[in-house]
């Protein structure tokens, strides 16, 4: 349970809910110059419950405006985690072609009781339409339009385009693994394959799957994230991504065994794409599922990472990797000016450029002495050290050594370019052309308002209007 916040902890370029709980975001489509975000949400307490869809729209990805409650739970159960399309074609035939609708595919939960009294989930997969845009939604009456396959966890559908098949496509998460299926109507569904037996090398329930594809100088490749129920011994969930080919039934992946986590930092869990943005956008939810309750927020618990553009990167160790970088916030940056050793920070948020070579460190500081460190180790090693920077006593996992290996290895002079953005509460910091980033949130006394470098860098710093 959230505890009285401290202070206000709400921050200003990363969207949060008004009030209460917020978990994964949830039918992401972009249409008509408007970015709609749904997401988890359950609106009585600042802690998960009963999931509804929560409802915000965007023009930036920056600013957000909120929105009534998009899906309240039913006799199926609860909203659970999904996407949503923009069915251009009315291929449902829930609108016309005049006025096509937005199409929400969703899990519904349902707690059912056993004989011996105990309870069981079931999961199955249900839609909704909208015919004013993605404000308000109708519930199909023939849901579910994939009933429980008889295991409990089946959730979280992405659906996309398959240009394979020419038809609508998705995937969905089965226990430990994916299943692909097909449809030409959004409502009659056929599956097509499975992935993930043989290559779950990570144990763990599979949540929040998606599937896309990007170009690289070595032709079209698919990206699949899964988000990984991981346990505490490994510090919390975790992003799993696989690199390879979706033949319009299944996927297969190239390159298996390699520690393939893609944010590096602690909070970031569940996140998906854009549908119809050009760039292929990318939201996740920015707090660890392992002490997002905890945290102490107040009002309200819950905060989406910064938009970022994913692409795929060919590093010289690993290969293809998937890299995050930040867009939108750039617009609303002031005036850019070189930091000295010790200098004064002048808003809650703010960026940074970190350029150089070998050891450094980076320290945000406030009147109480707590210290949100960030730097490079002697061994090339980017790392994010809030063992000190503020209330953190709520979880054991939370202090937990922050660190990755810098790929800028890749210039072999050790060098390096770090982009961090600061706001208020949460820092991303972005390195080797965004192939290693990290989100972790932090809960100063007061704000941050010192900052020191040491080390063989430069050092740029830009207040974020906001
Ligand atoms: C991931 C998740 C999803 C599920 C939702 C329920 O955080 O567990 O798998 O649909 O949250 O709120």
């Amino acid at each position: 349970m959230s505890t009285q916040g401290i202070r206000d902890f709400r921050p200003h370029i990363h969207f949060t809910p008004q009030k209460m709980w917020n978990n994964d975001p949830n039918g992401l489509f972009y249409a008509k110059g408007v970015y709609h975000l749904y997401y988890q949400y359950y609106p009585e307490a600042p802690v998960w419950g009963p999931m509804h869809w929560g409802h915000a729209t965007s023009k930036d990805l920056i600013h957000w405006e909120h929105h009534p409650i998009a899906l309240y739970p039913d006799e199926l159960g609860y909203i659970f985690s999904g996407s949503a399309v923009y069915d251009e074609k009315n291929t449902s035939g829930f609108g016309t072609e005049e006025n096509p609708p937005v199409v929400a595919m969703f899990t519904h939960h349902l707690n059912v009781k056993k004989e011996d009294g105990t309870e069981v989930g079931v999961q199955q997969q249900s839609i909704a339409y909208s015919l004013d845009g993605g404000y308000t939604f109708t519930k199909y009456e023939g849901n579910p339009v994939i009933p429980t396959p008889g295991f409990p966890d089946f959730r979280d559908p992405k659906v996309f385009w398959n240009e394979q098949r020419n038809c609508w496509g998705m995937v969905v998460s089965a226990t430990d693994r994916a299943y692909f299926y097909a449809s030409s109507d959004l409502k009659h569904w056929e599956k097509t394959g499975e992935f993930g037996d043989k290559e779950n090398y990570a144990n763990g329930m599979w949540e929040c799957p998606d599937l896309f594809k990007l170009d690289t100088p070595d032709g079209e490749k698919w990206v699949l994230l899964v988000s990984m129920g991981r346990g505490a011994e490994e510090a919390g969930p975790r992003i799993q991504y696989f690199i390879g080919q979706f033949d319009g039934s299944t996927f297969h992946a190239e390159d298996l065994g390699k520690d393939e986590y893609f944010n590096c930092g602690r909070d970031d869990y569940a996140g998906v794409t854009y549908w119809g943005t050009q760039k292929r956008t990318y939201i996740g939810w920015g707090i660890n599922p392992s002490y997002a309750d905890k945290t102490p927020t107040g009002e309200f618990c819950g905060i989406m990472t910064l938009p970022k553009e994913v692409s795929l990167v060919k590093t010289p160790k690993d290969g293809y990797r998937p890299a995050f970088c930040p867009i939108q916030y750039q617009q609303y940056l002031g005036t850019e000016r070189g930091l000295s050793k010790t200098d004064q920070i002048t808003s809650e948020t703010f960026a940074l450029t970190v350029k150089g070579k070998g050891k450094a460190t980076v320290t945000l500081e406030n009147k109480e002495g707590q210290k949100l460190i960030f730097g490079v180790t002697e061994d090339n090693r980017i790392f994010v050290d809030r063992s000190n920077a503020g209330a953190k006593d709520f979880s054991e996992n939370y202090t937990l050594p922050i660190m990755a290996y810098n790929d800028a290895k890749r210039y072999y002079d050790g060098s390096y370019e770090l982009t961090a953005v600061f706001d208020v509460s949460v820092l991303e910091l972005f390195a080797d052309e965004g192939t290693r980033y990290f989100t972790d949130v932090v809960y100063p006394d007061s704000p941050y308002d010192k900052i020191t470098v040491t080390g063989d860098v430069d050092v740029t710093y830009a207040d974020v209007a906001f």
